[in-house]
């Protein structure tokens, strides 16, 4: 099912997309920089078809978007100086990457212990945000390697028969995506966007460059790694390993999808890892995992977490 909620967005259009999303949907949904493609971000399941929609090669982290501060508090830690920006920034075009709290799936970030918050101030998400009355993870709303859509018209173009709803509030304001900030390392831009660096280093100081598992220039390379070794494509598991199976496979300690299918195996992917890894297997075996639809990102994110 597909259908465009036209200009001036009526409430009873943002009434559908909110039960749309709390029904595990996806909306895309404009916001003041780009339109994005918005799941329940609670929800292993919603999250995982995102990225089936989108086809993305890879599991990127997404932004989870939150009506106002108070909401983003209950997913992340903030600090003095997140807290900082977010009085000056939101709602706006900033995206700032903290400490993960319980709640959001952890395929929201690809397994990492941060999450991306960041409060748009677009009329139409905000809406549709305080509707929903839950976080919502939303990437930009374009095919994998295409640009960024900033009018309904391009989202339906670009995904068109892969999302339940398309809410169209007209042209993205800004047009450019969020500036992204992380304080792993102290304050540190992670992705130049809508707000201008200099904005930011009135508040912060010198802003610091990406290294490491924030990322790099340009390749923003982000990637969650066990504690353990992980042996790929095993077909069983050997002395002192734990097995992460897929499709028929009674000896796994843990069962990507019994069903074979690809997208509960990526919506279950990060939590049973990270399940395994506290476990008391010294080491961890996966399953072949076939390489079409999100295959391919869980394949990826497998081989980058295996070369630590
Ligand atoms: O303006 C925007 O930010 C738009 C609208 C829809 O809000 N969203 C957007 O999402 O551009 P996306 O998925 O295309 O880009 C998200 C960026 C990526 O560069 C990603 O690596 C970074 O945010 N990011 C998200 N979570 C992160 C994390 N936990 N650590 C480091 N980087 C993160
Ligand atoms: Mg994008």
């Amino acid at each position: 099912m597909l259908y465009l909620a036209l200009m001036t967005v009526a409430p009873t259009a943002i009434a559908d997309a909110a039960r749309i999303l709390r029904e595990g949907g996806l909306v895309a949904f404009p916001t003041e920089t780009v339109y994005g493609l918005g799941a329940d971000a609670t929800d292993d399941r919603a999250v995982a078809r995102i990225f089936a929609a989108k086809g993305r090669p890879s599991f990127n982290p997404l932004i989870v978007h939150v009506p106002d501060l108070a909401a983003a508090e209950a997913v992340v830690e903030f600090n003095a100086l997140a807290r900082r920006l977010a009085a000056r920034f939101w709602p706006g075009p900033l995206t700032l990457v903290l400490p993960r709290k319980a709640g959001v799936s952890l395929l929201v970030s690809a397994g990492l212990d941060t999450v991306a918050v960041r409060v748009p101030a677009d009329d139409t998400a905000q809406a549709l945000l305080r509707a929903a009355g839950r976080p919502i993870a939303a990437p930009s709303a374009n095919a994998s390697g295409t640009i960024s859509a900033t009018t309904a018209a391009h989202v339906a173009d670009s995904l068109g028969g892969k999302v339940d709803m398309i809410l169209d509030g007209g042209p993205a304001a800004r047009g450019i995506e969020s500036t992204v900030i992380g304080f792993a390392r102290g304050p540190t831009m992670l992705r130049l966007g809508a707000v201008a660096r200099g904005d930011i280093e009135a508040i912060t100081g010198k802003l610091h460059d990406p290294q490491g598992i924030e990322g790099s220039p340009g390749r923003l390379e982000s990637h969650y790694a066990p504690n353990k070794p992980l042996r790929l494509n095993a077909t069983d598991a050997r002395p002192g390993e734990a097995l992460l199976g897929f499709g028929t496979n009674v000896t796994a300690t843990s069962n990507l999808s019994p069903s074979g299918d690809l997208i509960e195996a990526a919506a279950n992917l990060f939590a049973m890892l990270r399940e395994l890894d506290a476990g008391d297997a010294v080491s961890i075996a996966v399953a072949p995992i076939p390489q079409d639809g999100l295959g391919e990102a869980i394949n990826d994110r497998l081989t980058r977490a295996a070369r630590r």
